[in-house]
């Protein structure tokens, strides 16, 4: 007897299904994300069968050492950090999860893979441009002198799953791109396009066809800043690799980012600069951050921080003024406020600068996020700069934490940080005096950067200041 259709309420952020509505989901304590739709159950889901979503049959214990693998084939897609990112390229039947907000580049992204990758044959299927418009966007990718070329990519405008797996099947691509997951819908579920429940059924659906055919599936999501209208967030449990493409969309810098990764590491990050012609790789982020400015300038200080598993050095400029009206502003872009409050209690209380009464203003350059906390004894020294109206030397850098008592503190894979540094041409860096093993010390000295070692504030400000106090 076919069970009656029952409504329960998932959650759109991390799709649990509870009974009755709830203000708060209780497994991932959101607030207001509980939706309505069908229960698991009554629908015929492949998703509530997780043996029918891989297309698995009936399974037996089997030894690890007698289970057979062809060896790890690779696709290579010409984009050299998405493979970096990714491992070393798409692995066959995986299932990745390109997500960011809209308007970042995810589908600039996307397409530039089959434009930059000769033999590669793609269907990029779009539920929300027109073959026309994609056609005029990949006319503005395409650069000709790099070899780039429209062969072997075709564009289909479908929104209906099952035709996008039929035509897959049909045309067997080495790689299907669907953008975006918001737009499919399938016709037998009873539920708008965009709901949890389409977006997680299409997804199955597409997994499928991925485990079954070998076809590697990039699949576009679009995310808010708040991740309300995640709908991607239910999905980051079923596909392979998720990648995050981040960034502020008034600069032109963006991070893409690996945050799961079935088959690799997920401590990578890969920079891209947003051109009139695409978006560019960018192999040495510290050279775009961080121009060596040829005058002399107060308020900036270079420093090291370490995202994914990369060291790059980037800009941090201050201004500190008398506050013009009685409260004084503490506004910082690409730092977190808070940080900031705390590092000028610190310079206020352990190092005696009258700063409650001064208006501060701190930028991160080129659109980047800092929150890594090597880079606070940087803030630090450009809001001294700052109130001395003394530029720090510009062949200077700053690599360390500084604590509540304004000690220096050591800061990890410092060796990493140091090597950077040298080998874009710093001639001194300021660490803790704790960061350093005999060792290191001994292998560092022969390098080419001078290591200056700080125990608390009032000794940088000694050696970096003489004439500020
Ligand atoms: P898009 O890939 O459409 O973003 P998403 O798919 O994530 O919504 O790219 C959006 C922005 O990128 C758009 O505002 C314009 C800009 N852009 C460029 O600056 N140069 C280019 O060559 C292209 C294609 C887009
Ligand atoms: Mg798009």
């Amino acid at each position: 007897m076919p069970s009656k259709a029952k409504t329960v309420w998932y959650c759109t952020s991390c799709g649990n299904e509870t009974s009755k509505w709830m203000g708060r989901c209780p497994a991932c304590g959101e607030w207001n994300t509980m939706k309505e739709g069908l229960s698991r159950n009554s629908r015929s889901s492949s998703a509530a069968n997780p043996r029918a979503l891989v297309g698995l049959s009936e399974s037996r214990p089997v030894p690890l050492k007698d289970i057979s693998v062809e060896r790890d084939s690779r696709i290579l897609i010409g984009n050299k950090e998405v493979e970096r990112i990714l491992g070393g390229g798409i692995v066959p039947g995986s299932m990745i999860l390109l997500g960011g907000e809209p308007g970042i580049g995810k589908s600039t992204l996307a397409l530039q893979i089959p434009l930059r990758s000769k033999g590669l044959r793609t269907l990029y299927v779009s539920g929300e441009e027109s073959p026309r418009q994609i056609k005029l966007r990949a006319m503005r990718l395409i650069r000709e002198e790099e070899g780039d070329t429209e062969e072997g990519c075709t564009i289909l405008g479908e929104t209906q799953v099952d035709s996008i797996i039929r035509y897959a099947r049909e045309l067997n691509p080495d790689l299907l791109v669907v953008d975006s997951i918001q737009t499919i819908y399938s016709e037998n579920i009873d539920s708008a396009a965009s709901s949890v429940t389409q977006i997680r059924e299409c997804a199955a659906a597409l997994l499928r066809l991925a485990k079954e055919s070998g076809i590697p599936v990039i699949l576009i999501g679009h995310i808010t800043k708040d991740g309300s209208i995640a709908g991607p967030k239910v999905l980051e449990h079923i596909v392979d690799v998720v990648l995050q493409f981040e960034g502020d969309t008034r600069h032109s810098h963006r991070i893409l980012r690996s945050i799961k990764n079935r088959f690799g590491s997920t401590a990578e990050i890969a920079i891209f600069e947003m051109t009139g012609t695409g978006l560019r790789e960018v192999e040495n982020p510290s050279e775009i951050l961080t121009p060596m400015h040829q005058e002399n300038l107060s308020g900036v200080a270079v420093g090291s921080m370490v995202d994914g598993s990369r060291p790059f050095l980037i800009e941090i400029q201050a201004l500190v003024s008398t506050a013009a009206y009685g409260m004084p502003q503490r506004s910082a872009t690409g730092y977190d406020v808070r940080r900031l409050n705390m590092l000028l209690a610190v310079l206020e209380k352990r190092a005696g600068f009258k700063l409650s009464a001064k208006d501060v203003f701190l930028n991160v350059a080129g659109g980047m996020r800092v929150n890594d906390t090597a880079c606070d004894l940087a803030v630090v020294v450009a809001i001294l700069s700052s109130t001395f109206d003394l530029p720090v030397n510009p062949g200077t850098c700053f690599a360390a934490e500084v604590g509540l008592s304004g000690e220096i503190r050591p800061v990890g894979r410092i060796e990493a940080r140091i090597s950077e540094a040298a080998r874009l041409g710093y001639k001194e860096i300021y660490i803790s005096p704790y960061n350093l093993s005999e060792d290191l010390r001994r292998t560092i000295r022969s390098s080419s950067i001078r290591i200056v070692e700080v125990p608390d504030i009032g000794a940088l400000c000694r050696t970096l200041f003489k004439g500020g106090q």
